[in-house]
Parts: structure tokens; C-alpha cells; sequence
């Protein structure tokens, strides 16, 4: 059964824009992306919104729906009264290029600054070996689409522009955890998390798990197991001392600059 949606999309650039008001037929079954793409075509060609799989697996229609980051393909109509007004604006903490379409490359900036995964030797066999625990444990970090609707919800870097040279952000605590947790990896990335990720500005306020389309628990099985192991590494008395003799980096407070590359594991 097809009804009238009274819709509110942010229509603009860097300059600045306003709510444009639409009122669009939709039909039962049908998602937000949906409206916004009828309202393209048949009321505002110009409106600009990015797309590509309409089935929550590209990560690439985030936007704010009634004030909530939410993939536009994956809200149904059906989650609103039929006669209440949809609110659909862009990413807030991403620079806006038009409309619903925003400059997602902060997350590509931090992307880079994460050293890769490096193994170490195969065994004698040519083969590398690992605990099905261990593959298990990653499989839902893997899961991560990369939509950046948690990166978006961060109060850390939601309204405050400043902090971002700091802080990499949920979607890369994950990664950082990810690749620490690996049994094969050579890396040590904890100073780098805790130093210039700026894992200690997060305060496991849990908003960022709680808009993950994918479920990913990203507070309880990233955020806090990666906070543990960099709390056990600065207080390792066997750290401590090679601290104070020189033979380890000293930096957990957060002075490690990014140029200066991983700590390899001890
Ligand atoms: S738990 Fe941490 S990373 Fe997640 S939204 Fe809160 S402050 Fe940000
Ligand atoms: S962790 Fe979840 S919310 Fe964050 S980018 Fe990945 S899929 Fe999106
Ligand atoms: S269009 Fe791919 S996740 Fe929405």
C-alpha cells in the first residue's frame, strides 16, 4: 500500500545549505534510500547522494536519518509513523562536498598511518600455523564494511574538528586490535595506538558499537581488550626497567610521532 512521505534533505555544499521539503510516494517494503532516489527523479535531479550496492555491503550510503548516522539501505520506512517527517542530512563530522555526500578521506588519512599485518617464518614445512581461536577471534572485525557511521557518532571528533590529527577513531581501534591480536604478527602497535591513534580519548562510551550496522562489538572486543594490552605493556616491570635502561621506546603518553614507524614485538 503506497502512501505520501513528507521528507527534510539537507541540500547544500561548503558554502552552507538549508532543509529542502519533499513529499514523495512511496510504497510499502520500500527504504529511505528508496525515497531519496525517487525524490532524484522525479522532483530534484540535482540532489547528490552516494550509492552503490543497496544491500548494507558497500558501506558508502551513510548519512544521519532523524539526527542518527544509518546506511540509507538499510533503514525501512517501516521504522517511522507513516505520517511523520523523515530528516535525512549528511555525515556530521566529515567535511560535506554536496548534499548527503561527504569527504570520507580523514578515514583514509588513518588508514595509512596503520602499519600492516608482517609474518613472521613459515615452519620447516613452508606452512604457517595458527589456534582456530585465533582465526575465530578476527572474524568479526573482518565484518566491518567500512562505513564510518561509528567514526561519524564519535563525540571525540564529532564536533571537534581539532582532535582529529589525534585520533583515529573507532573503525581503526578495531583494525589495531585486529592485527594485535593476530598470533603470526611481528608488529607491536600499542605505543602507536595508545600515542598518535589517541586510544585514550576514548572513554568506552559504547556509541560507536551502537550504530554499527554490522554488530560489531566494537567497544567490548576491540576498544577494551586493545586499552588492557596497552595498560599491561606500561606497567610490565620487565618494560619498566628496559625503559629506564634505553632499551625500549619510552613513549606511552602519547608523544610517539607517526613517522617514526611500529614497535616490533620483544
Ligand atoms: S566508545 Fe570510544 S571510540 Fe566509541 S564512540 Fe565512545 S569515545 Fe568514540
Ligand atoms: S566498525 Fe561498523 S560502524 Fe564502523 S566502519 Fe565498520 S561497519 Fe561501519
Ligand atoms: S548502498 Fe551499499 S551499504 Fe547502502
Amino acid at each position: 500500500m503506497g502512501y505520501d512521505l513528507k521528507m527534510r534533505i539537507w541540500r547544500g555544499d561548503q558554502e552552507g545549505g538549508e532543509l529542502g521539503d519533499y513529499t514523495v510516494e512511496v510504497s510499502e517494503g520500500e527504504v529511505v534510500l528508496d525515497a531519496i532516489h525517487r525524490v532524484q527523479a522525479t522532483q530534484a535531479g540535482d540532489l547528490a547522494v552516494r550509492w552503490n550496492c543497496k544491500a548494507g555491503k558497500c558501506g558508502s550510503c551513510s548519512a544521519e536519518i532523524n539526527g542518527r548516522p544509518r546506511l540509507l539501505c538499510m533503514t525501512r520506512l517501516s521504522d517511522f509513523d507513516a505520517g511523520e517527517t523523515i530528516t535525512v542530512t549528511p555525515m556530521r563530522t566529515f567535511p560535506v562536498i554536496r548534499d548527503l555526500v561527504t569527504d570520507v578521506s580523514f578515514n583514509y588519512e588513518k588508514a595509512r598511518q596503520l602499519p600492516g599485518a608482517e609474518l613472521g617464518p613459515r615452519d620447516d614445512d613452508g606452512k604457517r600455523r595458527m589456534m582456530q581461536i585465533d582465526v575465530e577471534r578476527g572474524q568479526e572485525f573482518r565484518k566491518c564494511i567500512e562505513c564510518f557511521l561509528c567514526q561519524d557518532t564519535c563525540h571525540v571528533v564529532r564536533d571537534h574538528d581539532h582532535n582529529k590529527p589525534a585520533f583515529a577513531g573507532p573503525r581503526f581501534f578495531l583494525r589495531y586490535a585486529e592485527l594485535d591480536m593476530h598470533p603470526l604478527d611481528t608488529h607491536d602497535r600499542r605505543v602507536l595506538a595508545q600515542g598518535a591513534a589517541g586510544l585514550g580519548l576514548c572513554n568506552i562510551t559504547k556509541c560507536c558499537t551502537e550504530v554499527c550496522p554490522e554488530g560489531i562489538k566494537i567497544t567490548d572486543n576491540a576498544i577494551i581488550p586493545m586499552k588492557e594490552r596497552v595498560v599491561d605493556r606500561k606497567y610490565d616491570p620487565l618494560v619498566w626497567l628496559g625503559n629506564k635502561i634505553g632499551l625500549r621506546p619510552r613513549d606511552y603518553e602519547g608523544r610517539m610521532e607517526v613517522g617514526e614507524g611500529p614497535v616490533r614485538r620483544p
